[in-house]
């Protein structure tokens, strides 16, 4: 039983695997937190856990109570205005101006499994049994509106999740100007904030920082979560690690703009918020109207940064991502996209084609520019018709060419996006997100179909629907290469215009819904800029996501090791693309892009035809070695061993473990070559001690304990001795250890 509820003193206890959070109903009927953390046994009473005292300068609720200040205690889902001073969770605007409010306990349930939040993603049961939901309903009397809190607790996660919904059951019509998904008061601030941040081409870069008193936080305004953060944060403990220590993650599972935040205030506590985030929004919710904010996923961990990354990545890849795809064997694939860009015909394509078959590559993907008048990127996003003068047979030949030999067949868009230049601006300039009598800017010359638009919507899906059923099209790479400016849209009323960003994001995943139940086969590859919108509400539509656009190797270990925080490896797009690399320009070997793309949805992004008889040959043994291994790629437990943030950033280092603990491939992966460095070793992690193990290429054997404990020698060519070569022992060198028990089955 993992709700636990005492309906004497109104306290509720979720217990998950490892972990426990506790609330209350407080004197003033709001509700207040009382504990998150390790797990508790359950008690007759937790109320101790809230000290209520007077504090000189505070305000007070009670005239008759001075010691019942709001800005003293824990809440859980808290208002300002009402003597607490902290940053709320919500605040509702009133028609006479007011945006006090006052939502006090109504009621409880408690129903089995976990209800699905309409429209949007979220995480899901397959069993009553694997989980519990308890709805607690509160009310203002004022507004007489009603608010709804959902906690879903996973038996056998260290996980909570939360949302909320707003129900206007009154006569007046009121602005959500703030509606955060949750927000947790901690009682003390002595935690670092680990956020995923960086830019186009370097991605969820591991960021670090000690809390302090005052606001710290990161958002988006950009429409999509972004390349510049991730809508995550995670407090660990000064002296937690890796593998050891406490750590909360909170993770959005939302795709718009968003807010992660903690305000550490005056007496050292600190309150995380999380949700859409508050600036640039408003709802107006008239008589009877709802509004149902994302969800968030509360993990926590008592085994360090990994065994949190373990929790995100086992619920993300078993219980967020869906359909057909979400337990295979992802395709390796061939994407055209650096190998020609937007200069090809079908010749060329089946000519890249063919020897990617040959090589034993899956998935042959056709990339921007087979579809209006498309040679660059100036024109034709709208004209989802595909261009005759590339393509003259159109797509059915081509794919049944691809197929006769057993290739799948994938397919480019970017469903989002108009070109000035095209023929649907000319039928329908009305459509774009734009400020009437405001210049509109532009990004990549091009504009922002109004998805909050539902017509816009329909006209979309109609010409991908179109397309997908006029060939066999197996996977689906779905792009979106700009943010949004002048956000305005002429199918809303004026005070519903700052509704626009989350509308259209909920347009968004409306035809991602409709796509995927008229075309369930379909591998869907979310995109944006690479990595700007790799996001867990991305996850729920579509599985695997292209990672970032950097696809040079180097670049690529601090991009999947930061990735690798909240993501699943099944769910990172990895390429090997040629060199010198199309981003940094830098040379690498084939054999270290292949040991980096490995830890991913493997796949390459090159013309294999101007490859060397001789990379032909490696990139076959390639192909074959990962389908060999790919089940444990892409579903194995995942261990971070060396950071490429920490320390001199000139090494990194990972592995993966067979969920029997049988199989292993670890990755070491070295920046610049060192001359006569020492005798290295390494750690590894997730083995079963008890178990003898052999490393593939080597002689003798390992028990688990030793490998974990005392560490693998690594090769001697690798440690820089003249007899190594260049790939093993240079720049940019890589090795892979691969393990397998002596005693498998
Ligand atoms: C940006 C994507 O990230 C690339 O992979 C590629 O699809 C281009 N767009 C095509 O325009």
């Amino acid at each position: 039983m993992p709700i636990f509820i005492n309906e004497e003193n109104m306290q509720f206890h979720l217990q998950g695997k490892n972990v426990s959070y506790v609330f209350h109903v407080m004197k003033n009927r709001q509700l207040g937190h009382l504990y998150i953390g390790n797990k508790l046994r359950n008690r007759e009473d937790f109320s101790h856990l809230s000290k209520v005292e007077h504090r000189v300068a505070s305000s007070y609720v009670y005239e008759e109570d001075p010691s019942f200040s709001l800005d003293l205690l824990k809440q859980e889902y808290p208002s300002y205005g009402t003597s607490d001073y902290r940053e709320p969770a919500f605040q509702l605007l009133q028609p006479n101006g007011s945006r006090i409010s006052d939502f006090t306990y109504r009621a409880h349930e408690v129903v089995e499994g976990k209800p699905a939040l309409d429209g949007l993603p979220a995480t899901y049961t397959e069993s009553g049994t694997e989980a519990e939901t308890l709805v607690i309903h509160l009310h203002d009397d004022v507004t007489e509106v009603s608010l709804e809190l959902m906690y879903t607790v996973f038996h056998e996660r260290n996980v909570v999740t939360r949302t909320s919904r707003f129900i206007n059951r009154g006569e007046e019509t009121h602005q959500l100007q703030r509606a955060l998904s949750t927000s947790v008061d901690l009682p003390d601030a002595d935690y670092s904030l680990v956020q995923l941040s960086g830019s186009w081409s370097r991605e969820r870069h591991i960021q670090e920082r000690r809390l302090q008193q005052g606001i710290q936080s990161i958002t988006s305004t950009r429409g999509t979560s972004s390349s510049q953060h991730n809508p995550f944060l995670a407090l660990k403990r000064p002296e937690t690690t890796e593998h050891q220590g406490e750590v909360f993650g909170f993770s959005l599972i939302y795709s718009g703009n968003f807010l992660a935040q903690v305000e550490v205030d005056h007496y050292e506590n600190a309150r995380i918020s999380m949700g859409i985030n508050p600036f640039d929004f408003s709802w107006t919710m008239e008589p009877g109207e709802t509004f149902q904010t994302p969800e968030a996923v509360i993990a926590f961990s008592n085994e360090g940064m990994n065994g949190l990354s373990q929790s995100f990545h086992d619920l993300y890849q078993k219980r967020l991502a869906r359909g057909q795809w979400r337990d295979r064997e992802r395709p390796v694939l061939i994407n055209n996209w650096e190998a020609t860009y937007f200069d090809f015909n079908e010749e060329k394509l089946l000519s890249i084609a063919d020897r990617a078959n040959e090589l034993g590559i899956e998935l042959f993907v056709l990339d921007d520019g087979w579809f209006g008048k498309r040679n660059d990127d100036t024109t034709s996003l709208g004209d989802w018709f595909v261009d005759e003068s590339k393509l003259p047979n159109g797509l059915a030949p081509l794919v049944e060419q691809m197929n006769e030999k057993g290739m799948m067949f994938g397919l480019w868009f970017e469903p989002e996006m108009i070109s000035r230049e095209s023929k649907l601006y000319e039928q329908h300039s009305e459509w774009i997100i734009h400020v009437p009598e405001r210049h509109p800017s532009t990004g990549r010359h091009q504009l922002v179909l109004d998805f909050s638009n539902p017509e816009v919507v329909d006209y979309i899906y109609e010409r991908m629907s179109a397309i997908l059923s006029e060939a066999k099209i197996d996977y689906v790479k779905w792009d979106m290469n700009r943010y949004m400016t002048e956000i305005g849209s002429i199918a809303h009323a004026s005070e519903r215009q700052m509704e626009v960003p989350h509308r259209y994001i909920l347009g968004v995943y409306r035809l991602y819904e409709r796509l995927l139940e008229s075309f369930p086969h379909v591998l869907f590859e979310s995109c944006a800029s690479g990595g700007a919108r790799f996001d867990p509400g991305m996850l729920y539509y579509a599985p695997q996501g292209w990672t970032s656009d950097d696809t040079d190797a180097v670049e690529r270990l601090s991009i999947q090791y930061g990735t690798s925080m909240v993501y699943p490896l099944s769910s990172m797009g990895a390429h090997i693309s040629a060199v010198p690399n199309h981003q940094v320009k830098r040379m690498t070997s084939l054999k270290t892009r292949g040991d980096v793309a490995y830890f991913g949805a493997f796949g390459y992004e090159l013309d294999v035809t101007e490859m060397t008889k001789e990379e032909q040959r490696q990139v076959k043994e390639q192909v074959s070695w990962y389908k060999s291994h790919r089940g444990l790629f892409q579903y194995g437990q995942f261990y971070r061993l060396i950071s490429p943030f920490q320390g001199d950033r000139n090494e990194t280092s990972w592995m993966v473990v067979s969920a029997d603990r049988k199989k292993a491939i670890v990755g070491v992966y070295q920046i610049l070559a060192r001359p006569n460095p020492g005798f290295n070793r390494i750690r590894l992690k997730g083995l079963d001690p008890e178990d003898e193990y052999k490393i593939e290429g080597q002689a003798g054997t390992y028990f688990g304990d030793e490998l974990m404990h005392a560490g693998i020698q690594l090769e001697s060519a690798y440690n820089g001795a003249q007899t190594g070569g260049i790939e093993e022992s240079g720049d940019f060198s890589s090795q892979l250890f691969v393990l397998s028990s002596v005693n498998e089955s």
